[in-house]
C-alpha cells in the first residue's frame, strides 16, 4: 500500500482494457464491517469473459470494475460490532449483496440467490469491485469463517458452492420421489453425470461421490490428461466425448438420474439431455456467451421431458448454507483425497501475471492469484 492507495486487477470497459490499477485502500465504515487481507484470489470462466467485455459492470460512480469473487482472505480489523470474528481468522466472502426492494421476498429473506428483481449487485462482476486487490471491506453476514487446516484449498469454497446449491436444489425437487436428502449417502445406488471437467466439474464430482453416486464425467479432451486423472483417482469414472460417442457412453452408464452440466457449451448439453433417464433431474451450471442458433431435437426432448417426469434446473449464484455446505465438503474430500484435492489448484500466481491469466489461453485447472502469504 501506499498513498492510501492499493494493487488491483480492473477491467476498464470504457476504453477496452484490463489492467494492474491503483484502487484506493477500504475502510471499515459501518460497525459491523471487518477489513480483510486478501490471500488468494481463483480465476475462472466469468472473469476471462468479464475481460471481453460481454459480461459484468463497473460500479455507478467508477468508470472500472476490480474483478475477483473467489477470494480468501485473513481478518485484520473489526469493526465494534462483529460478534462473529477476530482479526487472524480466515474467511471466504460470498459474491451477490441484495437489491434495494421491499419487495424481493428472496432479497429480504438474505436469499439473493434467487433475486427478483435483477437488481441485485455482485462483487468483482457486477457494479461492485471485487477482491483482486490487497485489502477489501465487507460486512460479517457476507463472510464465511474457514478452519485455518483448509487454507490451502479455501479458494475452492465459492466454485465448490454452484454444486451444493445444486444439490440442495436435487433434493428438494426428487423429494417428489422419496429420495433422501438427509440420509448419509443419498446418492447410494443412482447414476450422475457431470458434463465437463474444469472446477466447477471435478468439484461438482467429488462432491457426488461423497453423497454415494456413481459418478462419470464426460467431457471433450481424449485420455490421458491431468483432468482425467484427477477424476479417475476420486473414484469416478472419466470418458472422454471424442473417443466414445454418446449412444455407447449411454451404455457404459446405465440409466441416469442426475446430469450436472459444468460445460458451458450448448451442443453437447442439448444431446446429453437425450440419455437423461426416467424421473431424472438436469441441472445446468454453465454460463455461455450468446452464439448463433444451432438445431436441438426438440420434439424428442420435450417428448422424453413430458413422458420420463424429467425436471430441468438451472442454477445461478449460492447463499449461505451453500458457502457452509461447501467448506465442510472441503474438508470431507481434503481427508479423502488429499492430492487430487490439491492439484484441482494447477497453478499459483503473482497478481502481475493477470495478462496470461486472463486472457491467455485456458490453461491448467483452476488458476489462483495469491497476493498475501
Ligand atoms: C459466480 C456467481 C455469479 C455468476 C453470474 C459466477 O461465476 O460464481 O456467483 O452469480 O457468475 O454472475
Ligand atoms: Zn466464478
Amino acid at each position: 500500500m501506499n498513498n492510501g492507495t492499493m494493487k488491483a486487477v480492473g477491467v476498464h470497459p470504457g476504453k477496452r482494457e484490463v489492467a494492474l490499477l491503483r484502487h484506493p485502500a477500504p475502510r471499515i465504515s459501518a460497525p459491523t464491517e471487518l477489513k480483510i487481507r486478501t490471500i488468494e484470489v481463483g480465476i475462472c470462466g466469468t472473469d476471462r469473459e468479464i475481460c471481453t467485455f460481454a459480461y459484468g459492470s463497473p460500479p455507478d460512480d467508477c468508470d472500472y470494475l476490480v474483478l475477483g469473487h473467489e477470494a480468501l482472505g485473513e481478518v485484520i480489523e473489526v469493526g465494534p460490532r462483529v460478534t462473529a470474528f477476530k482479526p487472524g481468522d480466515l474467511v471466504v466472502p460470498t459474491v451477490r449483496r441484495p437489491c434495494p426492494h421491499s419487495h424481493c421476498v428472496s432479497c429480504r429473506d438474505a436469499r439473493q440467490d434467487f433475486c427478483f428483481t435483477g437488481d441485485f449487485t455482485e462483487r468483482g462482476i457486477k457494479m461492485v469491485h471485487g477482491y483482486m486487490t490487497e485489502y477489501f471491506v465487507e460486512d460479517q453476514v457476507h463472510l464465511n469463517a474457514v478452519p485455518p487446516d483448509l487454507r490451502d484449498v479455501a479458494v475452492l469454497v465459492e466454485p465448490l458452492t454452484v454444486a451444493e446449491k445444486a444439490l440442495a436444489q436435487l433434493w428438494q425437487v426428487q423429494r417428489r420421489l422419496n429420495w433422501g436428502g438427509n440420509g448419509a449417502a443419498p446418492g447410494a445406488g443412482k447414476t450422475a453425470v457431470v458434463l465437463g471437467a474444469g472446477p466447477v466439474g471435478i468439484l461438482g464430482a467429488m462432491a457426488l461421490m461423497v453423497r454415494g453416486f456413481r459418478t462419470w464425467v464426460y467431457s471433450r479432451s481424449p485420455e490421458p490428461n491431468p483432468k482425467a486423472e484427477l477424476v479417475n483417482s476420486i473414484g469416478a469414472k472419466y470418458i472422454s466425448s471424442e473417443t466414445v460417442p454418446l449412444a455407447e457412453f449411454a451404455r457404459m452408464t446405465g440409466p441416469i438420474d442426475v446430469v450436472y452440466e459444468a460445460v458451458g457449451v450448448a451442443k453437447i448439453t442439448f444431446e446429453v439431455m437425450k440419455i437423461l433417464g426416467l424421473n431424472g433431474a438436469f441441472i445446468f451450471t454453465g454460463i455461455p456467451p450468446e452464439k448463433p442458433a444451432i438445431p436441438v431435437e426438440a420434439d424428442t426432448l420435450m417428448r422424453r421431458i413430458v413422458l420420463m417426469n424429467q425436471a430441468i434446473i438451472g442454477t445461478v449464484n449460492a447463499d449461505r448454507t451453500a458457502f457452509e455446505d461447501a467448506i465442510r465438503d472441503l474438508g470431507l474430500f481434503k481427508e479423502r483425497w488429499p492430492d487430487s484435492l490439491r492439484k484441482l489448484i494447477s497453478g499459483l500466481h503473482p497478481l502481475e501475471n493477470y495478462r496470461e491469466l486472463l486472457l491467455g489461453k485456458a490453461a491448467g485447472i483452476k488458476n489462483v492469484i495469491t497476493i498475501g502469504a
